[in-house]
């Protein structure tokens, strides 16, 4: 039943209403206890209610929500500092959510090439990508069902396949119009594809050789999800541009693109702007979730669990008929099966457990990252026997 009818109809909602949580559970309005291995799709990092940035968030909206890009916001100079320090990049935007993030790194990666006098940039993009739902980001997304019906889709993208150099390669022979590649580190809503390591390393040099920005969206893997602040510290390379959203508010909503020097400085004065992004409440969310992530070692902690829980699934289902793979790094994980699995949603509520299904056959987890090996122990508990039941039933 649709107990919010005044509301648009954009989401398929599962039958309960979340009101209040602490750590990793949450509680429906029915008093009903989840353990929560979603985490709001990646975006409570400290799970919730989390004592210090409760504190943190109730003292600023005490002092300053809003104040507006007129004036400078210390917080902002704080944030940016801290960003710069933990990724190895120079300066950065911010703005409100994923998408934004994203559209700022497009425009970015356009001004580049009009600075060197190409007319026309072209942009790099990937199939089964997902980088939101503007019209620009939509476009750039790797995925039909999104741009479905939202034509036309905005020109100066060139689609390449996940993983494959050749096509990178040939690109860069056959085409000057291209100016950047534009890719999630580890895909999240096209069904956990990390790209390689070795691939990423090569299109960094791809990148330096034909003086193209490398743009790493690590709106969902990044702020420590897969036990490493960024996903792309893994293979050792640094983007010239990475947007950041979801994760790094830990609940409160904002964007962040963060840029070495070759792309730190395209905008100027009144190239790009927004009302609300780099507000006081946000900053202060984005400063004090950074700085808890590094006290309470949150970086181990994901790497920790994410092992032992990735562990645990491979042990207790890698095997099963149906099991098509299971991947992903630290907290970000994915169970592939052979079948549409969107069921399971259903079934794991009733069970007590918060998960999500993505790009149809893909079991995600993204827990929060204070995330336990009790907790991860009670997900496999729940969840193993979920998919082995399904599997066989459907089978049969
Ligand atoms: C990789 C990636 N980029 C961009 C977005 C869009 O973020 P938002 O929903 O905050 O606009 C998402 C959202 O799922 C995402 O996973």
């Amino acid at each position: 039943m649709n107990t919010m009818p005044h509301v648009m109809n954009t989401a398929g909602r599962l039958p309960i209403a979340l009101s209040h949580g602490r750590g990793c559970r949450v509680w429906d309005t029915n008093g009903r206890e989840y353990l929560d291995a979603l985490a709001g799709i990646a975006v409570n990092t400290l799970g919730h209610a989390h004592p210090r940035l409760t504190e943190a968030l109730q003292d600023q909206v005490g002092k300053l929500i809003h104040s507006c890009n007129y004036y400078q916001v210390p917080l902002q100079e704080e944030l940016a500092a801290r960003l710069v320090d933990i990724s190895g990049l120079t300066n950065a935007f911010f703005c409100n959510s994923g998408l934004e993030a994203n559209e700022a790194a497009l425009k970015i990666a356009r001004k580049f090439g009009h600075d060197k006098g190409i007319a026309s940039p072209e942009i790099i993009v990937f199939d089964k990508s997902f980088h939101g739902r503007s019209i620009a980001t939509l476009s750039a997304t790797g995925n039909s069902k999104v741009q479905k019906g939202f034509g036309p889709l905005l020109a100066g993208f060139v689609r390449a396949p996940l993983n494959d150099l050749d096509f990178i390669e040939q690109t860069a022979r056959n085409n000057p119009n291209v100016v950047a590649v534009f890719l999630e580190t580890i895909q999240g809503e096209g069904g956990i594809n990390p790209a390689r390591h070795t691939f990423l390393r090569d299109v960094r040099d791809l990148c330096n050789k034909n003086n193209w920005l490398l743009m790493l969206d690590e709106v969902q893997c990044g702020i420590g999800r897969t036990g490493k602040w960024f996903a792309h510290q893994w293979a050792d390379i640094q983007p010239d541009v990475m947007p950041l959203a979801k994760g790094l508010g830990s609940g409160v909503p904002i964007g962040a693109v963060v840029c070495g020097p070759r792309a730190a400085h395209v905008f100027q004065p009144g190239d790009h702007g927004t009302t609300f992004g780099g507000n006081p409440l946000a900053m202060r969310a984005g400063v004090e979730t950074l700085a808890i992530v590094e006290t309470e070692q949150l970086l181990v902690n994901a790497t920790r669990v994410g092992r032992l829980l990735k562990g645990g699934l491979m042990r207790e289902l890698s095997q099963v008929e149906g099991v098509v793979e299971i991947r992903g790094e630290g907290l970000m994980l994915g169970i592939e099966l052979d079948r549409p699995c969107t069921e399971l949603l259903n079934r794991a509520l009733e069970a007590g457990l918060l998960i999500s299904v993505t790009a149809n056959k893909v079991i995600r987890l993204l827990p929060p990252l204070i995330f336990t090996e009790t907790d991860a122990e009670e997900t496999l508990h729940i969840l193993s026997p979920l998919v082995r039941e399904f599997l066989s039933r459907k089978m049969n």
